[in-house]
Order: C-alpha cells, then sequence, then structure tokens
C-alpha cells in the first residue's frame, strides 16, 4: 500500500476561468473529507490559474501551471515563468509532459531545465515521463525511463517537492491504461533511480483508479479526461483517499 497520496487533475487545453473558478470551488465541496487524507492539484490551462486560485479559497485544493519557462523573464513568446506563477498563488508545476515533448520539441534537457527554475522559486513540480508504444514494444521501455528520469535526477538539487509521474505516452487519452504489472514495474524502475513520490498518469478514471493506487509504487495519480467533471475527478480523489 502507498504510503501518500496525490491526486493531480490536468485538465490540458480545457476550462476558461469562469468555468476554472466554478469547477474548483464544486470540487472543493465535493472532496472536503478527501483532503484530510491525501493532495489535490488542478492544473488548469496559464489563463484560468488565477480564477482556479480564486475558486480553490481556503481549502485544501492546490493549483498548479501545466507548464513553467526555466528564464525568470525575457524574450521568449508564449511563455510563464515561475515567479509569475507564485505571484498568482500557483503552488506548483508539470513539467515535460509527453503532450509538450511530442507536440511542442521538450526535450529532457527543457524539462530538466523547467524543474530547476521551478523548484528555485519554491513551485512543487511534477515531471512526467513515459515511453511510446514503439518503444515498449521493442522491450525500450526502462532504457527510455532510465534516459528521462536520469535527466531529472542529475539536474534536481534536493528531492522536496519533486514529484515524478508515470505516464506511459499508449494510455493517455486512449481508454487504455498499463496492467497493473506494467505500472508497478515501471514505477519500481523510476523510485530506484529516483526515490520520490510517483503518480501514474494515462486514462485513470473512477472505475480502474483503486487498483491502481494500491499498487505498492504509486504515490497518485495525474489524470486527465477523467478530472474535467467534478463527480468524476471526486470519485477518483475518493479512490485515492482510501488507498492512502
Ligand atoms: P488521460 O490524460 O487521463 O486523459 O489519459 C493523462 C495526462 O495526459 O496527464
Amino acid at each position: 500500500m502507498a504510503i501518500a497520496q496525490l491526486i493531480a487533475g490536468n485538465w490540458k487545453m480545457f476550462k476558461g476561468p469562469a468555468q476554472a473558478r466554478s469547477f474548483v470551488a464544486a470540487l472543493a465541496d465535493a472532496t472536503v473529507e478527501q483532503a484530510e487524507s491525501l493532495d489535490i492539484v488542478v492544473c488548469p490551462p496559464a489563463v484560468s490559474l488565477a480564477a482556479a486560485v480564486d475558486g480553490a479559497g481556503a481549502s485544501r485544493t492546490q493549483i498548479f501551471g501545466q507548464n513553467v519557462h526555466w528564464a525568470e523573464s525575457g524574450a521568449f513568446t508564449g511563455e510563464v515563468s515561475g515567479s509569475m506563477l507564485r505571484e498568482l498563488g500557483v503552488s506548483g508545476a508539470i513539467v515535460g509532459h509527453s503532450e509538450r515533448r511530442q507536440l511542442f520539441g521538450e526535450t529532457d534537457e527543457t524539462t530538466a531545465a523547467r524543474m530547476v527554475a521551478a523548484r528555485g522559486v519554491g513551485l512543487q513540480v511534477i515531471a512526467c515521463v513515459g515511453e511510446l508504444e514503439a518503444e515498449r514494444e521493442a522491450g525500450e521501455t526502462e532504457r527510455v525511463l532510465e534516459r528521462q528520469v536520469g535527466a531529472i535526477a542529475e539536474a534536481a538539487d534536493g528531492l522536496e517537492g519533486l514529484v515524478v509521474a508515470y505516464e506511459p505516452i499508449w494510455a493517455i487519452g486512449t481508454g487504455r491504461t498499463a496492467t497493473l504489472e506494467q505500472a508497478q514495474e515501471a514505477h519500481a524502475v523510476i523510485k530506484r533511480l529516483l526515490p520520490v513520490p510517483v503518480l501514474y498518469g494515462g486514462s485513470v478514471k473512477p472505475d480502474n483508479a483503486a487498483e491502481l493506487l494500491a499498487l505498492p509504487d504509486v504515490d497518485g495519480a495525474l489524470v486527465g479526461g477523467a478530472s474535467l467533471d467534478v463527480d468524476s475527478f471526486a470519485a477518483v480523489c475518493t479512490a485515492g483517499a482510501r488507498a492512502a
């Protein structure tokens, strides 16, 4: 059984400020009990962060960005720095999500640089790793994780506030999840390389959350699609609270 559970909702490019404010307020109301035994995080799009912080109010729900730049400020069109996130009351950020890696040219190096900068201003970090389907089929999962996690481990100055999310790319948004054995095995590999909490991500839903979260090396979940609805996200949080 896992020791601590963190349930994070990654909204991707869904929900503007008005929806974010009311969703986070409703989620906080729906998860008062669960929030006593686990950490609940919501990651809205950048434009909705301030409204989400407002909606969270005095609840224990934390708001994270979906990305953060490595520079404090500068000529980086479209990017947001860690201190800007801090100014909004945001408490952490995702870095290196596979959609960033696949669609926006994110690499192990830029992921590590973003992590270092975020931690430098006191933000918590969820650093994402995970293999492609072809890599798994070729038996390269462990090698890919060693490379991705190695880059994070090498750059990390201390481990506090650092979390890794294992998201097999073939399981993201596809309705396919890793088998319990595949998830446990990958999490154990990651923890051997970097002893931090490891979240599972990839089609986590209310009906599969309990068994995934009960695995010994699974410390929480990074939830995409199922985090867009208050009831289903609250149900995943309930599964997390039971596994805690
Ligand atoms: P999913 O997304 O739960 O919709 O598969 C997970 C993620 O990309 O973080």
